[in-house]
């Protein structure tokens, strides 16, 4: 099931090659090079397996995505979501807003959760990346994924990978000891913050369910945390 995050990455290093030229035939998400590419020939390109220099408005990053280093060449423009989707074919994590506002696209960049419709690529060189495609261990679901399927805490799914990448990300904040707004202001700093049904409301309250599954999705997370 894609929300859960089934597809997996495959192996080794894409040449970048794909990016769309001329205004014409652009990926989605992607704008036209201004520096004039290829464009559906470059995408041929890229699946052929030959590669292309980057031009004035790319440049070659290599991204570690669910453990695997992925080298390519992205427009300066682009976003991770897009570079994730487009690109790597991780399809995951989910755009909904495209402007910060919903969280189905986020990702854990370096262990934090973020909304990868709003970082640009090029800025990620060297970072660690984790999608929801990247949670499980081997064929063992996280105990995230788990939960989610013990507690039915979705409808539709689409706002799934967000939720669960957000929660491990949520998790592990709260472990380090970082406060959010409903967190007792006297409580010692630096230590963990245990996880009650408000804290898991409030740290994951930017992530938005048109399905309103949010009951079962606290109880998820309770589950995992006890
Ligand atoms: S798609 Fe990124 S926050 Fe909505
Ligand atoms: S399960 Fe449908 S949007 Fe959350």
């Amino acid at each position: 099931m894609d929300s859960m995050g089934s597809r997996n990455d495959s192996a080794g290093a894409d040449d970048g090659a794909g990016r769309p030229g001329n205004g014409r035939g652009a990926a989605p998400g992607e704008p036209p090079d201004p520096a004039g590419g290829t464009g559906p020939a470059g995408r041929s390109a890229a699946r052929h397996g030959t590669s292309r220099p980057p031009g004035r408005h790319h440049s070659e990053v290599t991204l570690r995505v669910n453990g695997t280093p992925r080298t390519l060449t992205v427009d300066h423009r682009s976003v991770l979501l897009d570079v994730l989707r487009e690109r790597l074919d991780l399809v995951g994590a989910k755009k909904g807003c495209d402007h910060g506002q919903c969280g189905s696209c986020t990702v854990l960049v370096d262990g934090r959760r973020v909304n990868s419709c709003l970082l640009p690529a090029v800025a990620l060189d060297g970072c660690d990346i984790t999608t929801v495609e990247g949670l499980a261990d081997g064929g063992a679901p996280h105990p995230l994924q788990q939960a989610f399927l013990d507690r039915d805490a979705f409808q539709c799914g689409y706002c799934t990978p967000g939720q669960l990448c957000s929660a491990v990300g949520a998790v592990a904040e709260a472990e380090a000891g970082h406060p959010s707004l409903v967190t007792d202001p006297g409580a010692p700093s630096g230590r963990p913050v245990p996880l009650g049904p408000d804290e898991i409301r409030e740290r994951l309250s930017g992530n938005l369910c048109r399905c309103g599954a949010y009951p079962n999705i606290v109880r998820a997370v309770e589950d995992v945390i006890r």
